[in-house]
């Protein structure tokens, strides 16, 4: 069960990826996707570790449609072809294909695991620092104050109350993500900007 395909090829890409996007992000998606397979897909442990590693290949395509180019890339991969049945490449590249939580409709259990463990992050600081990341690429002109403000509406209309983020699969997802996004929620609400730089700047 442990010893997972190498996939550097793939992991290679992320390297190129916005601060949001990067080598950490895809490394903490899938040791999460790894714990939520363990306990709710034991027997497909390996395709959540798979479909984790690749679920954001397709950014070399640019972000419009990622999900889709990325489903395709892992369809046409030889590698993966002669690791894998053909449906179980079909329930990966299915995975890939809905992980957005924006377009996707994830049906599998393994298409679930993958959404959360985009969605969860570890900490209020580290969820800052991605979207501020994400930020500084693509709104390069705002001070590091506007970097940290817009980041934190963002994260307070996506995984909010009313946010496409807020839907998750599993109990301890939510709770994840209460727990992360609960105080960036409330610091926005309460115009608290020290806290926000705060977390965002300590490790
Ligand atoms: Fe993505
Ligand atoms: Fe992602």
């Amino acid at each position: 069960m442990s010893d997972f395909p190498d996939l550097s090829q793939f992991e290679a890409l992320y390297h190129q990826f916005d601060g949001g996007h990067g080598v950490d992000h895809v490394t903490r998606v899938r040791k999460l996707a790894v714990k939520l397979a363990k306990k709710y897909l034991p027997e497909k442990v390996h395709l959540a570790y798979i479909a984790a590693t690749l679920h954001d290949i397709g950014l070399v395509h640019g972000r419009k449609d990622h999900e889709l180019n990325g489903a395709k890339m892992a369809r046409e991969s030889e590698q993966l072809q002669q690791l894998l049945s053909k449906s179980e490449l079909a329930e990966v590249a299915d995975a890939i294909a809905n992980h957005r939580a924006s377009t996707g409709k994830p049906k599998t259990i393994l298409a679930k695991i993958i959404s959360d463990a985009d969605k969860v992050s570890d900490n209020p600081g580290e969820a800052m620092r991605r979207a501020v990341g994400y930020g500084k690429k693509h709104y390069p002109d705002l001070s590091i104050e506007e970097q940290i403000w817009r980041a934190a509406v963002h994260l307070k209309e996506k995984f909010g109350p009313e946010g496409t983020g807020n839907r998750t699969y599993f109990p301890e997802s939510s709770r994840a993500l209460q727990k992360t996004y609960g105080l960036i929620i409330k610091a926005v609400d309460s115009n608290d900007h020290s806290y926000l730089k705060k977390i965002t700047q300590s490790e």
